[in-house]
């Protein structure tokens, strides 16, 4: 049967090569969000390919999201791979960073999945949550990530929550705390430093976890990092 897969924060870097991944299962329909994903739908020949543009920080993503989904029965697996990173001294934060910084990274994660935790219930699923080795407890920390790492540190602990609260269903959370991989990301966080690994290959990861690992493995935070950072 076809699986419904959801990446959301699929535009460019680690994102957009999931969907590419995804997308070579005939098998797989794949719904691609971001916020600006529309101009450039780079998968506009595919026919297992949607593309819709959703902002996590909208006042009205509840509705849009709701409005979106009612094209699609189900979603089997979804993929919170959004991310916003401002770096800057902790003193220097505006109230604008880090309100969006924590809209991005935990506030509109947890809104859309209201939306979506209905939908999987039914057939039960697999919520795989991007966070980061920055959010990871005991790992090495860098000057300028505060509101960052701690929205993503947030989005850490949501996933063993929500694994607790749903354990009698059949939907499975797990969180991913990257290391180092090459993106727009990584260049603001790091600038110069070159990681070791590239989107595609963090992609190759993520999609066999995404697919595979629920089976095993519920309400964990894994850290998946060669490098430091
Ligand atoms: N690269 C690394 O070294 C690294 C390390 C640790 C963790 N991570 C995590 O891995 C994930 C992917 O990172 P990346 O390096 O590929 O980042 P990226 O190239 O900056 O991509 C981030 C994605 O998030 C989307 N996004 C940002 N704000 C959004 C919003 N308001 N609503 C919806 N989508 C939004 C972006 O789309 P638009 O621009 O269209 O909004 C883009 O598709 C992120 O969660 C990041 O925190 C990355």
């Amino acid at each position: 049967m076809r699986k419904t897969i959801v990446v959301i924060g699929a535009s460019q870097g680690i994102g957009a090569e999931l969907v590419n991944l995804f997308a070579k299962d005939e098998n797989h329909l794949v719904i691609a969000f971001a916020r600006t994903i529309e101009q450039n739908n780079r998968w506009a020949s595919y026919e297992n390919v949607r593309v819709h543009n959703l902002d996590l920080s909208s006042s009205s993503l509840q509705t849009d999201l709701t409005e979106l989904l009612n094209n699609y029965p189900q979603v089997d697996y979804l993929v919170n791979n959004a991310g916003f990173l401002v770096n800057k001294p902790f003193l220097e934060l505006s109230y604008q960073d880090i309100i969006q910084s924590y809209q991005v990274n935990i506030l509109g994660v947890m809104q859309a999945l209201q939306v979506f935790i209905p939908k999987m219930l039914q057939q039960g699923g697999h919520v795989v949550n991007i966070s980061s080795m920055g959010a990871f407890q005991g790992s090495v920390k860098f000057a300028g990530l505060s509101t960052y790492s701690s929205s993503k540190a947030a989005l850490t602990n949501l996933t063993e929550m929500l694994a607790e609260e749903f354990k009698d269903t059949n939907i499975k959370f797990n969180c991913l705390c990257l290391g180092a991989v090459q993106t727009e990301m990584l260049a603001k966080a790091f600038p110069g430093y070159e990681a070791p690994v590239l989107p595609r290959e963090m992609a190759e990861f993520i999609v066999n976890f995404t697919l595979n690992q629920w089976k095993w493995i519920n309400g964990k935070v894994i850290p998946v990092s060669l490098s430091t950072p």
